[in-house]
């Protein structure tokens, strides 16, 4: 964990792709006021808004996604490609990033670029995290699903706890600057999702554009499409024979596949107790 990890303000982070530097530039990056964010907590659809966003923000051409790979479309502002790929990029750039609403750049508050933060049934997340573990090669082995569970409940995974991460994104004062988005919503009805990111963006499409990009980010597509499903990465980096990268998607809920009874009742108390005191409800709360 120590030798994979380095740690960032007290959450740990692959040191694969980031570093003192890398993160000193996204803690200095000059925001712009037409920068587009997707924020999301790992493995919640970061790379399915990759698919998305950039062909909203290019006004329904498709080329992004055919031409470059989604790493470098819509890069990670903490990782070590951003300082390559941001400063000298035209707006409006779209932008990812994993990090907590508090370690955000400092320009980022005053700015007005605006956000869609996207959050994914966290007992999903935590299952499409263990496969992660065991196919990414440069992050600790994830061990029994048990022992994983207990490390995702208590921060010590890439960072730190999805509680955290959606509590302090959810309290943001950001306003009319932020779209919150479930995985969910944008499994069940895509179409609807992308018309909303449009809007919200300022950014109309024809309804060809928008048929376009709802096909081109569906599931299968997005699995066919090199330039996203990261077949460009080598084995030894993410080996596929243990898991792909795109790996169940297209359906929620694979977590009922993974999770024991005893498991279960485990995650609900920890969930329910770092969750009292929120006034949002997800589908997934009982
Ligand atoms: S990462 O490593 O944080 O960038 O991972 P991230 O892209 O956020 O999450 C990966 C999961 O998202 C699923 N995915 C999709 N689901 C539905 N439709 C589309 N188009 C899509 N694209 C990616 C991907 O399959 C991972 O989930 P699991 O459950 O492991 O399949």
């Amino acid at each position: 964990n120590e030798e994979k990890n380095l740690i960032y303000k007290g959450i740990p982070l692959p040191k694969a792709v980031h570093s003192a530097e890398s993160l000193k530039f996204a803690e200095d990056f000059q925001v712009r006021d037409d920068d587009v964010f997707v924020v999301t907590y790992p493995k919640s659809g970061t790379t399915w808004m990759q698919e998305i966003v950039p062909v909203i923000l290019s006004g329904g051409d498709l080329s992004p996604i055919q031409t470059i790979p989604n790493w470098d479309r819509m890069p990670w502002l903490e990782e070590t490609r951003a300082p390559l790929l941001l400063d000298a990029r035209p707006s409006p750039r779209g932008i990812v990033t994993h990090l907590p609403y508090q370690l955000m750049p400092s320009s980022f508050s005053q700015s007005k670029a605006k956000v869609i933060y996207v959050t994914r049934n966290p007992k999903d997340v935590l299952v499409s995290s263990f496969h992660f573990h065991g196919m990414a090669t440069f992050l600790e082995e994830p061990g029994t699903f048990e022992e994983f569970m207990e490390k995702f409940l208590a921060g010590k995974l890439f960072f730190g706890k999805w509680c955290d991460h959606v509590k302090g994104w959810r309290s943001s004062e950001l306003k009319e600057r932020i779209l919150y988005v479930t995985y969910e919503e944008m499994l069940e009805d895509l179409r609807g999702a992308v018309v909303k990111f449009s809007r919200f963006l300022g950014r109309p499409l024809s309804e060809e554009a928008v048929d376009r990009i709802v096909e081109k980010s569906g599931f299968e597509s997005m699995k066919n499409n090199a330039m996203s499903n990261y077949s460009l990465v080598p084995g030894e980096v993410f080996n596929k024979e243990k898991s792909q990268f795109l790996r169940k998607g297209g359906v929620s809920g694979d977590w009922r596949n993974h999770f024991s009874a005893a498991n279960e009742e485990r995650f609900n108390s920890v969930y329910r107790e770092e969750m009292k005191d929120t006034d949002f409800k997800f589908s997934w709360d009982e």
